[in-house]
């Protein structure tokens, strides 16, 4: 019996680490027929799959930081060795044929494309591919996406309101470019991988802090935190560049591997330091003069406050005296008061009915 848990840990009990559709999976592939010598794990957020399956040598794709940290520690936990774990990002290829691929459904379907266009490249006609999911978010999408790459889609019976997307016979594909544009109003353009934050707009709440943001001369050291596609950070360095300001070291953080190597080719022509990572530890304390942040609440289906609450602290002791968290929210979140814990100032710098930007100063 395995003893897992979710990093990071939460306080939410109805926050859980796996759902009937891992189990389904599981209970599925319990049948001995099913060849498990290459087998291939996509989008296993907490480890549930990869811990129960490791045995077998699965590959990995890893999308977040902090999906690695909880299979790793999970991994530790139950003593499996961590030196034979087969880790790739969504933008690797497969080393090898592909006998059997597992896929829980994302909630972005171009994430769900791009994870069964790395599949399909290494499938063939012995490859098994399941795709769970909970029913309530089954959409005809995700039908017509599978029936793409491959000729048989055939859904199981429900289990436990879950099922499974069961694809067999790959088809020939022209694999579409995995970039996508952004429209944006503003004189830059914008591109970025499936599953970034945001798909093909800009976010009203980004829009609201880059139309409103205040910058000093003094701002050197800058961190765009959980910084997308980079907009933020790219928003900054033009108005600097607009001002003939000096240059500031920009540094831009986010949990997902999609998200930092998109900013990296929307900032190509300004230097700057990608954190591939969902928390500020790799970074001195008191060492920035501005942190910026539309921050996270959604992951996936769920809605969760803790990671934010989180990062607002770490902002806290990463930021010199002095130096400011620039944050915007959904106003139903109501930060401020947590904010205050920390920092001597919390003002309003701008609101309307549905979003607030707060300027917090560390004293
Ligand atoms: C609301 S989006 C903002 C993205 C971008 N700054 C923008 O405004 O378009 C939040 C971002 O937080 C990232 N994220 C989630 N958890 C995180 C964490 N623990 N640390 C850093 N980034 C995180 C997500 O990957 C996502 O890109």
């Amino acid at each position: 019996m395995l003893n897992l848990q979710r990093y990071p840990e939460t306080k939410n009990s109805s926050l859980k680490l796996s759902s009937a559709a891992d189990d389904y999976i599981l209970e599925y592939i319990s049948d001995t027929e099913i060849d498990k010598n290459n087998i291939v794990i996509a989008n296993d957020r907490f480890g549930y799959l990869s811990c129960h399956l490791y045995k077998w040598n699965p590959s990995i794709i890893i999308n977040y930081s902090s999906q690695e940290k909880s299979i790793l520690t999970n991994c530790k936990n139950n003593n499996l060795s961590i030196n034979s774990l087969r880790l790739l990002s969504p933008l690797e290829n497969l080393a090898t044929k592909v006998s059997l691929a597992l896929i829980r459904v994302p909630k972005s379907m171009e994430l769900f494309r791009l994870f069964l266009t790395q599949i399909h490249k290494q499938s063939d006609e012995n490859t098994l591919v399941i795709a769970s999911f909970m029913t309530k978010y089954f959409s005809a999408q995700m039908l017509s996406i599978a029936s793409e790459y491959f000729q048989e889609a055939e859904q199981s019976k429900a289990w436990k309101k879950s099922r499974l997307l069961l694809l067999k016979h790959p088809k020939e594909v022209d694999y579409k470019l995995n970039i996508n544009p952004i429209k944006t109003d503003y004189p830059f353009n914008l591109q970025q991988y499936p599953g970034v934050f945001s798909s093909n707009k800009i976010d009203i709440a980004t829009q609201f802090l880059m139309d409103n943001i205040n910058l000093k001369q003094t701002d050197n050291k800058i961190l765009d935190l959980a910084s997308g596609n980079g907009i933020i950070a790219l928003k900054i360095l033009k108005q600097l560049d607009e001002n003939n300001w000096p240059e500031v070291e920009m540094h831009l953080l986010d949990n997902s591997i999609l998200a930092i190597e998109s900013s990296k080719l929307n900032l190509k022509e300004y230097k700057a330091y990608y954190h591939y990572n969902d928390s500020l530890e790799d970074f001195e304390l008191n060492y920035f003069d501005l942190i910026v942040s539309n921050p996270p609440f959604h992951f996936e289906y769920e809605i969760n406050t803790e990671i934010s609450l989180h990062l607002f602290k770490e902002s806290f002791e990463h930021l010199k005296k002095g130096g400011r968290f620039i944050v915007v929210y959904n106003r139903h979140l109501n930060y401020s008061p947590f904010l205050k814990k920390y920092f001597s100032s919390v003002k309003i710098s701008k609101e309307n009915h549905r979003f607030v930007l707060l300027e917090c100063i560390k004293s």
